[in-house]
């Protein structure tokens, strides 16, 4: 099979949400600290009647309904999520519900697990199917689905929520560059979820932000040497039209592309100008270390940055800038982003994707992007995704009832025997709801 890769995309997000200034307000930070600092509008969050089953069920179902989809065939299925309902029993099982009322069981996958980057873990499984001896000759599916929530603090309004689902195959429009693709997988302790009776991590945020720039540094370089060595040309980021990051909150995004800018410099590559040259230059004698606590050197590039950010990076943030960290299906909703604001002109273009979970492991890989034939072209999808309607139908809620709603998903978290109040009027027609957990934490869900 050819050009392997994503065929078709559905996203779901929960309608509930915060707007980012008013939790400043509300939590008495500094105006400006969330939207600015952070660089986020607005937050996501599931109310009592969903959670990471119901929404990945709700964007199976829309996909497969959206695009036409025979359930059957389908012959494999991957879930990337960190957030754990049970110890044993995947998500991919509650997802097979809906595959088996259509009389296909033989679907491969499970679930892959580690921070934000399962997702990306379950699309490879499922890409390297497709290009595989194994391959029946069915479609895969990849779901990524979480709910990012934190401890009051200051990592709270880094929280988030949503599933993306993506069908894989051959002749894809949005095509897998499978040779170039480079891994940074170490030890840390900067994101975890030790407690396994809490939903929250433990989290150091400063060492979370160094650990994802060192990575992204490593992928990089691993990603331009594997490309020279096989094209036997240098690679620069002039060779890339759009980059897209996991992005926990859109500064880190920022302070990575920036980044990139500089390690270009660094590397001497023959792309770069020489203005940033000039500015940037100064900065290459610093240590590692040094260079990722560097103010100075921060400032300067992103100042560097700026243009080619509102060019290459920007039209790929819209979503986590609403929605907040999204965790596995953070990368693949900003990719969604990016495919909503520019979809008609991406003929031919490159996109690079940065994937990022603590603990810690990434990847950076690229994609071609290509119109394609509806259904599975970029018009039709970004015409799916409805992204502009579904930001706009979302219900607003005061900070005082997330609060409220946060201490009752406290209390539940892990918890049985209790029933939803089954309040479904913010909910769209077609959206999976949680109905009850039963004395033996079976959990049930109905559709509006
Ligand atoms: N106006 C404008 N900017 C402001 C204001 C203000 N009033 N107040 C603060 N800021 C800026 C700060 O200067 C800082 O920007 P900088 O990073 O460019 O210096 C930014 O806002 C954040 O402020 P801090 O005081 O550094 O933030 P704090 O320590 O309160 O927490 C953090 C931020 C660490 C990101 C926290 O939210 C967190 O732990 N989040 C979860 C961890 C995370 O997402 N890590 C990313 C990778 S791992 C993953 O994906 C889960």
């Amino acid at each position: 099979p050819q050009n392997v890769g994503i065929l078709a995309m559905e996203i779901y997000f929960p309608p509930t949400c915060i707007q980012q200034d008013i939790l400043e307000n509300f939590d008495g930070v500094s105006k400006g600290k969330y939207t600015i600092g952070l660089g986020q509008d607005c937050m996501a969050f599931c109310s009592e009647v969903e959670d990471v089953i119901s929404m990945g069920l709700t964007a199976v179902t829309s996909l497969l309904e959206k695009y036409e989809i025979d359930p059957k065939k389908i012959g494999r299925m991957e879930v990337g999520s960190e957030t754990v309902i049970d110890k044993s029993k995947s998500i991919k099982t509650f997802l097979m519900k809906i595959f088996e009322d259509c009389g296909n069981t033989d679907i491969e996958g499970v679930d892959s697990t580690n921070a934000c980057y399962g997702g990306t873990a379950a699309l490879f499984n499922c890409v390297n199917w497709v290009e595989s001896s194994s391959w029946d000759g069915r479609y895969g599916l990849v779901v990524t689905t979480d709910s990012a929530v934190y401890a009051e603090g200051p990592a709270r309004p880094t929280g988030g929520a949503g599933a993306v689902a993506m069908l894989i195959g051959p002749d894809a429009p949005i095509a897998f560059e499978s040779k170039f693709r480079a891994s940074h997988m170490a030890h840390a302790y900067d994101f975890y979820k030790p407690d396994l009776a809490s939903e929250y991590p433990v989290v150091d945020g400063k060492l979370s932000q160094t650990c994802y720039l060192m990575a992204l540094d490593s992928c990089y370089k691993g990603y331009c040497q594997k490309y020279e060595k096989l094209q036997g040309n240098q690679f620069s980021m002039a060779d890339a039209d759009y980059f897209v990051f996991h992005s926990p909150y859109n500064k880190l995004v920022q302070k990575s592309f920036a980044r990139l800018v500089f390690d270009d410099v660094a590397r001497n590559a023959s792309s770069v100008d020489e203005s940033a040259k000039e500015k940037l230059g100064p900065f290459t004698s610093l240590n590692g270390d040094e260079s990722y606590q560097s103010r100075d050197l921060e400032k300067a590039s992103q100042q560097v940055a700026k243009p080619e950010y509102d060019k290459k990076v920007q039209p790929g943030t819209l979503i986590p800038k609403q929605l907040g960290n999204m965790y596995t299906a953070s990368l693949y909703a900003a990719f969604a982003s990016l495919i909503h604001n520019k979809s008609s002109s991406l003929d031919g273009k490159r996109v690079m994707m940065f994937s990022y979970g603590s603990g810690l492991t990434a990847t950076m890989f690229s994609l071609r992007l290509t119109e394609g034939k509806a259904p599975f072209s970029l018009t039709n999808i970004a015409k799916v995704l409805n992204i502009e309607h579904k930001l706009k139908t979302r219900t607003e809620l005061e900070p005082e009832k997330f609060v409220d709603l946060m201490h009752v998903m406290e209390h539940r978290y892990g918890g049985k025997d209790y029933v939803t109040s089954k309040d479904t009027s913010h909910l769209a027609s077609g959206t999976y709801y949680l109905t009850h957990v039963d004395s033996k934490y079976r959990r049930y869900y109905a559709k509006k």
